[in-house]
Order: C-alpha cells, then sequence, then structure tokens
C-alpha cells in the first residue's frame, strides 16, 4: 500500500483530490475548524439522529456537496488518544470496504496536532483493513481494495507525520509478512519452507542468513531441541539471520522465535478440536520474521541478529516419551514429563546459542502457553523478566506501537516446581501459574545477558469469526529495536 502525507488548510480540506476522504472526530459537538461543507452535513446528520459522537459510529455520504471527494465518511473517535484514533480510522474504512475508492485522505476533524504516532497508527488500520489471506484461496475478495492513503496534516507537522508514516509502513509490511506465515497451513509451511523464506528475505534485503541442518545441530550438542524433532519426517531448521547496520563491535539484539510449525501435542496429544489451530505455533518466528524484515527496511544503527529453532512435533515410533531425559546444549537435563510442553524444549537451545553473540540484549518470543491466555485473554502479550530497566522499555515500546504488553512476576519461589527425580529440572509444573512456570524455565538458560520473554499464545491469532494471525507483535519488536539505536 501506498501511504502519503499531504499538507491541507482548512480551506484546502474541500478541494482534496482523493476518491474518499475520512474525518476523525470526536467531542460532543461540531469542531469549529471543520471545513463549512462537512460541518453542515454532520449537522444535519447529528439533528436527524443519523451520527452521534459514539466510538465506532460513522457517517457515509456520497457525492457530498462542495467536496472534490466523491466520498465522505465521518467516524466518531472515543477521545483524542491515538489509539482512539486508529480504531476509528479501522471503523471508517470497514465502512468503505467492498466499495470503489482506492485512494484515501484522512483527516483528523478536531483542530490539535497530527502526530508521527497518529501516522503511524493509521498505516496500521489501514494495512488490517485491506490485508486478506489468499495464498491457499486465491478466489477471495478480488474487489478492488484500497491502495492508497493519505494523511492531510500543517505544514509544521509535515515531517513527523512522514517519519511516522515510513515507520508505519515498514511495520505493516512486516506484520503482514508475519500474518502469511502463520496463517499459512502446517503442510506449506515446513521448516524447510522457512528457511527458504529466510534466505529470499535475506536476498531481497542485504541480511547475511544462514541455515543450520541437523548434523549442525548435533554437532553443537542441541540434544533438547533435536528431541522434540525427531519425531517428525520433516527434518529440522535453525536459521540465523544478520541485520549489521553498525560496527562489528557493537553488541547486538538477539530475537528468538519459537518456530513449531505443527504442534500436535506429541505422545501428549492433544484434543482433536481446534487443533488446526496449532498451525500458528510458529507465531513467534513469524513476528521476529516480521520485525527483520520491518528493520532491514528502516535501517537503524544497530546490529540484530534473529535465532529461530523450527521443527514439527509429532507423535509417532521415533517421538520422545513422558519420562525421557535429554541433555540441552547448556550440558542441563530436562525430564519430559509432557511432550506437549515443547516449545522451550526447543528456545532453550537456541537461547544458550545467543550466548555466542555476546548479545546486548535478547528476547524471545513465543506461543507458549494456554495458561497465558487464561491470565491475560487475547489483549495484552506476557511480558516475563527479572530486568526491571528492561521491562520499562519494553513496556514504553508496547504504549508507543498500541501493542499491549502486560508484566507478570518471575519470583525465584516459582522455580521450585521444576524440580525432578531424574533430571536437573522437568519441562512441566502444575497447571497452575503455568504461564510463569514456562518463563522460568527458560530462565535457566539465560543467565549471562540481559533477557526478557514475551508470550504471544493469546494475540497472535484470533479464533471465531475473525479466525487468523494477527500480526503481532511486530509493532511492538519494532519498536523496542528501534529504541536500543539510542
Ligand atoms: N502451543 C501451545 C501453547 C498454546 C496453547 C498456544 C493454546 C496457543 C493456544 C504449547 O506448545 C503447549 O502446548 N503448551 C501446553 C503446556 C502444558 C502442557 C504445560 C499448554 O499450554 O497447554
Ligand atoms: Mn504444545
Amino acid at each position: 500500500m501506498d501511504f502519503r502525507h499531504q499538507i491541507a488548510s482548512t480551506d484546502a480540506v474541500a478541494g482534496v483530490a482523493a476518491d474518499a476522504l475520512l474525518v476523525v472526530t470526536h467531542g460532543e459537538a461540531v469542531d469549529a475548524s471543520l471545513d463549512p461543507a462537512i460541518a453542515s452535513v454532520l449537522k444535519d446528520a447529528l439533528a436527524q439522529g443519523d451520527f452521534q459522537f459514539k466510538a465506532g459510529r460513522t457517517l457515509y455520504v456520497h457525492r457530498p456537496a462542495g467536496l472534490k471527494a466523491a466520498r465522505l465518511v465521518v467516524a466518531a473517535a472515543a477521545n483524542a488518544s491515538v489509539k482512539a484514533f486508529k480504531s476509528a480510522v479501522g471503523s471508517g474504512l470497514a465502512q468503505l470496504k467492498g466499495g470503489g475508492a482506492k485512494h484515501v485522505a484522512v483527516l483528523i476533524g478536531n483542530a490539535g496536532e497530527v502526530t508521527e504516532q497518529h501516522a503511524e497508527a493509521a498505516t496500521a488500520a489501514a494495512a488490517d483493513a485491506v490485508y486478506q489471506y489468499r495464498r491457499t484461496k486465491p478466489s477471495a475478495n478480488s474487489a478492488p481494495a484500497l491502495a492508497k492513503l493519505t494523511l492531510l496534516c500543517g505544514k509544521p507537522e509535515a515531517r513527523s507525520v512522514q517519519r511516522g508514516l515510513l515507520r508505519g509502513a515498514a511495520v505493516a509490511a512486516g506484520a503482514e509478512l508475519a500474518r502469511e506465515l502463520a496463517n499459512l497451513p502446517g503442510n506449506h509451511c515446513t521448516p524447510t519452507y522457512l528457511g527458504e523464506q529466510a534466505k529470499k528475505l535475506g536476498k531481497g534485503h542485504g541480511l547475511k542468513v544462514e541455515v543450520l541442518e541437523r548434523k549442525d545441530l548435533e554437532k553443537l550438542g542441541m540434544g533438547s531441541f533435536l528431541a522434540v524433532s525427531q519425531g517428525s519426517v520433516q527434518p529440522p531448521k535453525f536459521i540465523v539471520a544478520r541485520y549489521d547496520g553498525a560496527a562489528r563491535s557493537q553488541a547486538p539484539i538477539v530475537l528468538v522465535g519459537k518456530g513449531i510449525t505443527f504442534d500436535t501435542g506429541g505422545i501428549s496429544i492433544k484434543p482433536s478440536a481446534e487443533m488446526d489451530e496449532m498451525k500458528y505455533d510458529m507465531g513467534g518466528a513469524a513476528s521476529v520474521f516480521g520485525t527483520l524484515r520491518a528493520v532491514a527496511e528502516l535501517k537503524p544503527k544497530l546490529n540484530l541478529v534473529c535465532l529461530i529453532p523450527t521443527c514439527e512435533n509429532m507423535p509417532g515410533g521415533r517421538a520422545i516419551k513422558p519420562g525421557d531425559v535429554v541433555t540441552s546444549m547448556s550440558g542441563q537435563t530436562i525430564e519430559i514429563l509432557n511432550t506437549d510442553a515443547k516449545g522451550r524444549l526447543i528456545l532453550c537451545d537456541a537461547l544458550t546459542y545467543a550466548e555466542r553473540f555476546k548479545p546486548a540484549v535478547v528476547v524471545d518470543v513465543a506461543t507458549l502457553t494456554g495458561a497465558c491466555v487464561i491470565a491475560l485473554g487475547h489483549h495484552n502479550s506476557g511480558l516475563f523478566t527479572a530486568d526491571d530497566a528492561l521491562a520499562d522499555e519494553m513496556l514504553a515500546a508496547s504504549r508507543a506501537s498500541l501493542d499491549p504488553l502486560w508484566r507478570m512476576p518471575l519470583d525465584d519461589e516459582y522455580d521450585e516446581v521444576l524440580k525432578s527425580k531424574f533430571a536437573d529440572m522437568a519441562n512441566v509444573g502444575p497447571r497452575a501459574g503455568g504461564a510463569i512456570t514456562a518463563a522460568m524455565f527458560l530462565k535457566r538458560f539465560t543467565g549471562k545477558y540481559r533477557w526478557a520473554h514475551v508470550d504471544i499464545a493469546g494475540t497472535a491469532w484470533k479464533s471465531g469469526a475473525a479466525k487468523g494471525a494477527t500480526g503481532r507483535p511486530v509493532a511492538l519488536l519494532t519498536h523496542f529495536v528501534l529504541s536500543q539505536a539510542g
């Protein structure tokens, strides 16, 4: 999609050449700064009861008198926040969906500053509105789609608006990549496919990409990761992708994404209902791919390393069994009490591998636990870190990107449940606090650097009518990475 800005003072709004003008407004009355043609339609609609200043309400006018644009949509926002603006842009674009408008100009209908954050929010809302999964269903919706969005602003705002649009476009492209990968069925999106996609991304953006094979993983001693993969005919892959934007001497940020391309649960097999959705158990990997794409496009002065352990979790004659003990790359042994808790088994070896980069910080992202969904629902991703300063940086990135994140506890006391009689640790504890137990397990492998874990089991995917991948938390991760450029 094409994102632009256009400088337009109040008296120029009527002449804006776009297929549709989308005016976002909030408050109790028609803003005095509004173009008179729009103001008069709005006043009339209010008087007739056809519009209200209530979040989610929209008004559509075809061939509005006095405006060059052939369509006018007014969308009410709950308040003056950027979050409310984004949601109103979403409602406004939904109103235009399926119609003839290809180019939409967006106007903030209340006098007030148009910021960088508004610009980024508009791109996110637009990208969301136009996304359509087509890969294995090419017939899906071929109607003319929105192709261009112009954000109207004042002259002094133009520079920061343009900056927001650029960042927003990069994040939107990254989120789209993450959605495509996570939506892709497990028989298409295999570990081998992800390896190929990494190479392709690397070629397109000048990144260094290496895909480690089973024999390499054996040499490295990744006994935990290999154990998970052994039940599948699909060979495991370990993807190492680097973006070098600063001197080699600068410690990199390392992102680790869980890449289980399908999770049956293994011998601890999952119930059949909704098992299809476990194709998104590589949502962490998908979001790391998306973030890498966004970062490679924005070219900040920093170094980024992305690590993706990827395999399938299948039952079978060669599969791991409850009670098996494996030796991780760190040398620590693990008793696998439940083969369904295997994300942590592939991540732990990736976290040990991360040590070799002497990272400034490591963040892992994973659709790790159903318990996190129970704790936080589908709105907030779960943040786990013992590092308060890092937590603050992550939460700040969350606020800036409108990608919600909630900090969870990680007290040492929670480690108790991982004790095993047969190994250094078990891979599961009791049901209570399961998302924390999983994080405590990972913590045992991260002593050598600053580390945070993000559980996206509830946020990377939507079930029900809007079933599919969300592209989260690409916006959060991109903002976090950019914030580390100093
Ligand atoms: N992929 C799941 C986590 C998950 C569950 C993601 C629901 C999205 C929605 C993970 O591999 C898993 O199976 N975790 C188990 C762990 C348990 C056995 C300790 C879980 O959460 O049930
Ligand atoms: Mn599982």
